[in-house]
């Protein structure tokens, strides 16, 4: 059920292509003008550009640069679950610590979604740099009825989504296998996948994605590695790339729940940054070693080649992978 507020913003979007009076939308609305002159007031304040003219009525001229325009996404977004309900925040900690609160009492495809974050996490205990306005920031709550040890295949399926998405928008980028994705070599979004889970069951999944859209500057760390897509030559609609995600997304997710992972898996190879690649393979506290990247079988695990010709598999998880020159 929309909120007055949506329902006035929804029918402004409808009509930006005209002045359209307080009397009109009140009419179409059945709400009060005082009531809509509030909640327009309000949606100012929140960065939303609405002009209004005496005689004339009010006008949706867009958000302000960088607002993640949360009711452009409500009002276009043609999925039947996922982004369906959206907390929105200016700033948060992190994206996916609020989602891991909120799960239990939410819907399946809820989305937490901030334009900053002071704490975001990446993985591996790393941080996630997630300046105002920079990028995309955003986590998914999931709870997928499926056995324990499908939910890291969830990582998967959204790394094909996100191929699947930048490619609606003309970008193609590949995935460092397990969640990263790579544009012209270097990392350009990544995927933070948590679960609560009791002995038999999946409570719940959250699925925390970052984009790099606007960045310029990197921390010295990662500047060799990280890329956005500004500096690639790309400027992107926020708006459209995360709809586009949470219908690529969607689709994904119910073939992986129906049991067909076959559109996915070939999205993991045909994209794959890595297979048919001599690589180092990073565990904590060891020795890098070289293997040879052979396949992705069909749990999303990687297929390796060691150096005296066995073939191993790496499970995600407290691992990392790095080219032998570079990156990937
Ligand atoms: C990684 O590549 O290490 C994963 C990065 C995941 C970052 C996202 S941003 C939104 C969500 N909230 C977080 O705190 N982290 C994820």
């Amino acid at each position: 059920m929309k909120s007055t507020k949506e329902r006035v913003m929804d029918f402004l979007i409808e009509n930006s292509n005209a002045y359209i009076s307080g009397e009109v939308i009140s009419e179409k609305l059945g709400i009060s003008r005082a009531s809509i002159w509030k909640h327009i007031n309000t949606l100012k304040n929140e960065g939303y550009m609405i002009e209004s003219k005496s005689k004339l009525g009010y006008k949706y001229c867009g958000s302000e640069k960088n607002l993640t325009p949360i009711y452009e996404i409500k009002h276009s977004l043609t999925t039947d679950y996922i982004g369906k309900n959206i907390h929105y925040f200016k700033s948060i900690d992190s994206t996916n610590t609020y989602a891991n609160k909120i799960a239990n009492n939410s819907e399946e495809g809820t989305v937490v979604i901030s334009d900053e974050q002071t704490n975001g996490k990446g993985r591996i205990g790393k941080k996630w740099v997630s300046k105002l306005h920079e990028g995309i920031f955003f986590s998914l709550i999931l709870k997928p009825e499926i056995p324990i040890f499908d939910a890291p295949f969830i990582t998967q399926v959204a790394g094909a989504s996100l191929v699947n998405s930048f490619k609606d928008l003309g970008i193609d980028v590949t995935i460092k296998w397990p969640n990263d994705i790579i544009l012209n070599g270097k990392k350009i979004s990544g995927i933070l996948t948590e679960m609560n889970a009791e002995i038999e069951k999946v409570n719940y999944v959250i699925v925390g994605i970052g984009i790099n859209l606007y960045n310029q500057e990197f921390d010295k760390t990662i500047s060799n590695v990280a890329t956005s897509l500004l500096s690639e030559g790309y400027m992107v609609e926020k708006s459209l790339l995360i709809s586009s995600f949470f219908t690529e997304f969607e689709k994904l997710y119910e073939e992986f729940k129906a049991g067909n992972k076959n559109n996915i898996l070939e999205i993991l190879r045909k994209k794959s940054a890595v297979l048919g690649r001599d690589i180092y393979i990073l565990r904590p506290n060891s020795d890098k070693e070289k293997v040879f990247a052979k396949d992705i079988d069909g749990d999303g695990n990687l297929i390796v080649v060691d150096k005296n010709g066995n073939i191993n598999t790496v499970f995600t998880g407290e691992i990392s992978i790095r080219g032998l020159e570079s990156y990937i």
